[in-house]
C-alpha cells in the first residue's frame, strides 16, 4: 500500500482514533508505574469535538481517551479536561453517559484560555507540578497556527509540565501551503511560527518523537499523527506509527520536505 493511500473520510478518521487510542494507552500505562500510579493523571483535549464522528460513524477523541483510561486500573485520580469552542459539540459531549460518569470537565472555551487555567490548577494542587503526569491532545484539523492552536501557551505548558505526553494530529496540506508564504514574507503568514518537524523537539521540549504514515482522507488533506514524550516508549508498527529517527520515520519526514519543495517523492511501499 502507498504511503499516501486514499482512505476515504471514514477510514481516515477511524485510523486517527485508533492512533490516538494507542498513544494514550501508552501514556496511561507509563503513568501506572509503581513510582507514579498513586498520583493524579491529567488529560487535556484541546479540540475535543462532540465525542462522535458522524461521517466515520466512530467515537471521537474524548471517548477514545475515557475508554483507554477505564482499562488502566490506576489508583491515582484521572482529571479530564475536554475543550471545544463549539457550544453544540460541548453540549452533546457533556450529555454522553461515559462522559457524565467520568466526571470530565466539558469546557466551551477557545482553547487559548484553557492551558493557563489547567496549568494553574496543577500548580495549585500538586507539591511538584513539574512532576505531574498526563497527556495533551491536539486535533485542530489544521497545522500549528494560532487560530486553532494556542502556540505560545502550548509551548509554555510543555516547558512547565515535561511529563505530559503530546499527541497531535496535523494537517500537512496546511503546512505545505503556509510555509512558502512564511518564507516569502507574505502578510500575516510571515509572522507565524510554522515550525518544521525537526524543530518540534526543541520547541515543545520533548526528547522522543513518533510520526505516523501520511494518510490522505481525500479532498487534498494529508494528515500525520505526531507524538512527543520525554520518556522513550515503543512505536506502533501495526498502525504505521514509527520512531521519527527510524528509517521509516526519516522517509516520512523526507517525503514531507520534498513536497514542500515541490520535488517528486519516491513511492514508498509501506502502508498503515
Ligand atoms: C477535527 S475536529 C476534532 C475532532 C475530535 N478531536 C475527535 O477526534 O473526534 C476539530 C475541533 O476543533 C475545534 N476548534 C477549532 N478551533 C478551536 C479553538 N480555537 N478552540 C477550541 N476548539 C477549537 C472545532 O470546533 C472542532 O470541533
Amino acid at each position: 500500500m502507498n504511503l499516501d493511500s486514499g482512505q476515504g473520510q471514514g477510514r481516515g478518521t477511524e485510523f486517527k482514533e485508533r492512533g490516538f487510542g494507542a498513544a494514550l494507552s501508552v501514556s496511561l500505562n507509563l503513568a501506572n508505574a509503581p513510582s507514579v500510579r498513586r498520583y493524579p493523571y491529567y488529560h487535556v483535549d484541546l479540540n475535543c469535538g462532540s465525542g462522535w464522528n458522524d461521517n466515520a460513524r466512530c467515537e471521537g477523541s474524548p471517548l477514545v481517551f475515557l475508554n483507554e483510561a477505564a482499562k488502566v486500573a490506576r489508583p491515582g485520580r484521572i482529571h479530564t479536561f475536554l475543550c471545544d469552542k463549539s457550544g453544540t459539540a460541548i453540549e452533546k459531549l457533556a450529555m454522553h453517559p461515559t462522559v457524565l460518569e467520568s466526571g470530565a470537565y466539558c469546557i466551551n472555551w477557545d482553547n487559548n484560555e484553557v492551558l493557563p487555567v489547567v496549568s494553574q490548577l496543577i500548580r495549585a494542587s500538586e507539591k511538584n507540578p513539574e512532576m505531574a503526569v498526563g497527556s495533551l491532545l491536539l486535533d485542530p484539523n489544521g497545522f500549528l497556527c494560532e487560530k486553532t492552536v494556542p502556540i505560545p501557551s502550548l509551548i509554555k505548558f510543555c516547558r512547565v509540565h515535561p511529563r505530559f505526553d503530546l499527541v497531535m494530529n496535523l494537517n500537512l496540506r496546511v503546512y505545505w501551503m503556509g510555509r512558502p508564504h512564511k518564507f516569502a514574507g507574505l502578510g500575516a503568514w510571515a509572522t507565524k511560527l510554522w515550525p518544521s518537524f525537526d524543530l518540534f523537539g526543541e520547541i515543545f521540549s520533548r526528547r522522543h518523537w513518533l510520526i505516523s504514515n501520511i494518510r490522505n482522507p481525500g479532498g487534498g488533506d494529508h494528515f500525520v499523527i505526531v507524538i512527543g514524550r520525554n520518556l522513550r516508549a515503543g512505536d506502533h508498527q501495526a498502525l504505521g506509527i514509527h520512531h521519527m529517527e527510524s528509517d521509516k520515520g526519516q522517509l516520512i519526514l523526507d517525503r514531507i520536505e520534498r513536497r514542500e519543495r515541490n520535488e517528486p517523492a519516491p513511492q514508498l511501499a509501506f502502508g498503515f
